[in-house]
């Protein structure tokens, strides 16, 4: 028989979180699995509603004990791409208000979730983040212009990417967000274990090649949280996520829609590399 699964209010759900100890360990594991899930099953709780967490609660705790360590003394620039009922946002932002660390918290979602009906409250939710959390949201999608407009000149410690679960997208997320971290920030991807969509853990796997570190956070294989160290302004991932690209066109050959998907990624990929790579021409010509 299925675990008895119980329903919970998104009030209650902060009650709940106002009233933990928010200290990494079991204790909070147990606290997160009682907040609410998007789908108890999927995310291995009994709750659900709540927060309406799309994690594993064992992933969350070892990500929240990451970021209490490195944050520990200093503020932090916080952007999520993709912020689903924005429920890591709040309990992230929650755990370091408790931990005294003051977080600047930005997101950036298209809606489509919403629009496909798997969140039920997502504008509201948002509505809430921006009243009560200070959140600056921009609804947009990752994959335009404008974002990129919206990125330019903006830096942050911590970027969770979550939004295009497909290869083509997190890689163009992944790219794009790498290029606005701080010297010293870090890259969360967030499913790189999760069965349903590979393309994440591939991509994963892409940026691990040539990040200066990378830890993976894994207790089911639904979800998988991987962080990446020395991803901010690296001129090799660009490289690696061309050659990346063009071994998985080879699998692609017939599956039409994915590799017109592709081949808009690693368009916009180059797009993005050549002001890089022509400066570089242009100052090794001056020094010849
Ligand atoms: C899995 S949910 C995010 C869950 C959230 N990070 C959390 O931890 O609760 C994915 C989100 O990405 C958004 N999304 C998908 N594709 C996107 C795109 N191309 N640009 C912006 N947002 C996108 C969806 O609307 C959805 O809200």
């Amino acid at each position: 028989m299925p675990p008895q699964t119980t329903a919970l209010s998104f009030d209650d759900a902060l009650r709940r979180l106002d009233a933990a100890p928010l200290i990494p360990g079991p204790p909070l594991v147990d606290t997160i699995r009682g907040l609410g899930a998007n789908n108890a099953a999927y995310f291995r709780t009994s709750v659900e509603g709540g927060l309406e967490l799309q994690q594993i609660p064992e992933e969350l705790d070892r990500l929240a004990n990451d970021l209490l360590t490195r944050f520990g003394d200093r503020p932090v620039r916080y952007l999520e791409i993709g912020v689903g009922s924005c429920a890591t946002l709040i309990f992230l932002s929650r755990l370091w208000a408790r931990h005294g660390i003051t977080a600047l918290l930005a997101a950036v979602d298209n809606l489509d979730y919403q629009r496909r009906g798997l969140v039920a409250s997502q504008q509201m939710r948002i509505d809430w983040c921006i009243e009560h959390l200070g959140l600056e949201f921009a609804d947009l999608d990752t994959r335009t212009p404008d974002f990129q407009r919206w990125l330019t000149g903006r830096q942050f410690d911590v970027i969770l990417v979550d939004g295009d679960h497909t290869f083509a997208g997190c890689l163009w997320d992944t790219v794009t967000c790498a290029g606005a971290l701080a010297p010293d920030g870090i890259l969360v991807l967030h499913d790189v274990t999760s069965k349903a969509c590979p393309g994440v853990g591939e991509v994963f796997a892409v940026a691990q090649s040539v990040a200066g570190a990378a830890h993976m956070f894994s207790a089911a294989d639904t979800c998988g949280i991987g962080v990446l160290e020395g991803l901010a302004d690296h001129p090799e991932l660009i490289r690696a996520a061309l050659s990346a690209s063009l071994h998985r066109v080879d699998r692609l050959e017939h599956r039409a829609a994915e590799l017109t998907e592709l081949t808009a990624s690693v368009r916009a990929v180059i797009t993005r590399a050549l002001p890089r790579a022509l400066k570089e021409r242009r100052a090794r010509r001056a020094s010849a």
